[in-house]
């Protein structure tokens, strides 16, 4: 049994969960929890390297299955390394991206069966899914445009995708709030982001913190 709070954090590319995700950390301090923030793919030694491999520009050959299959092993270690340690610490803690990524983007994006990753997530986490998820929801082309602004890293091989793959993409994560109304909560990313913030922290004070 777990006794943290674990809450995820999902969006299509420039939702800006990131930011929203930083932008909370001081209001949270109010709960007296410990915070540990982390995110998928990467986290941890292990899946940070798998992570420059799913990422890196020039693997133009990268099959969709293996795609899927290297994020779901950096999940895996993720969690054993990170996930289950603070939850059994009991921190409230803050994931960017999680199993919703994967049924979103290998799923609705390139065109994967959706129950085989159901069932590869379940096998990766041991059926682990968070007590909340937060869903930053935000127009396709108004999510690109604002990545195409605040350009601070290098083009990666998923920022190289079509409008039509965002598209599915964003298809994808609100089938999963159609399906999981009770653990998944949509949040309005097209506001301003210290709106978004207040937002979140509603969201958060209500399901967990609400006296
Ligand atoms: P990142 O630069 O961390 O993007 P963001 O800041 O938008 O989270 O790159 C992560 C990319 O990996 C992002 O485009 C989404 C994608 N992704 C998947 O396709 N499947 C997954 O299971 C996960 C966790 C991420």
């Amino acid at each position: 049994m777990n006794k943290g709070i674990f809450i995820s954090f999902e969006g299509p590319d420039g939702a800006g969960k990131t930011s929203v995700l930083q932008g909370l950390l001081p209001k949270l301090a109010e709960f007296g929890m410990d915070v540990v923030t982390t995110r998928e793919p990467g986290g941890v030694a292990i899946a940070e390297e798998i992570r420059s491999v799913i990422l890196n520009p020039e693997n133009t050959a990268m099959d969709d299955k293996t795609e899927l299959l290297l994020y779901i092993a950096a999940r895996r270690q993720h969690l054993k390394e990170r996930i289950l340690p603070a939850l059994d610490a009991g921190k409230l803690l803050l994931v960017d991206r999680f199993i919703d990524s994967s049924v979103a983007y290998q799923g609705f994006g390139r065109g994967l069966n959706v129950e085989d990753i159901h069932w590869l997530n379940a096998y990766a986490t041991d059926g682990l899914v968070p007590d909340l998820t937060l869903y930053f929801d935000i127009d396709v082309e108004e999510g690109l445009a604002r990545i195409a602004k605040n350009r601070h890293h290098d083009v990666d091989r998923l920022d190289m995708e079509t409008v039509d793959m965002h598209e599915r993409v964003r298809q994808g994560y609100l089938s999963q709030l159609e399906q999981h109304p009770e653990r998944m909560v949509k949040v309005d990313a097209s506001q301003e982001l210290e709106a978004v913030i207040v937002d979140a922290f509603a969201i958060i004070t209500e399901r967990f913190f609400k006296k």
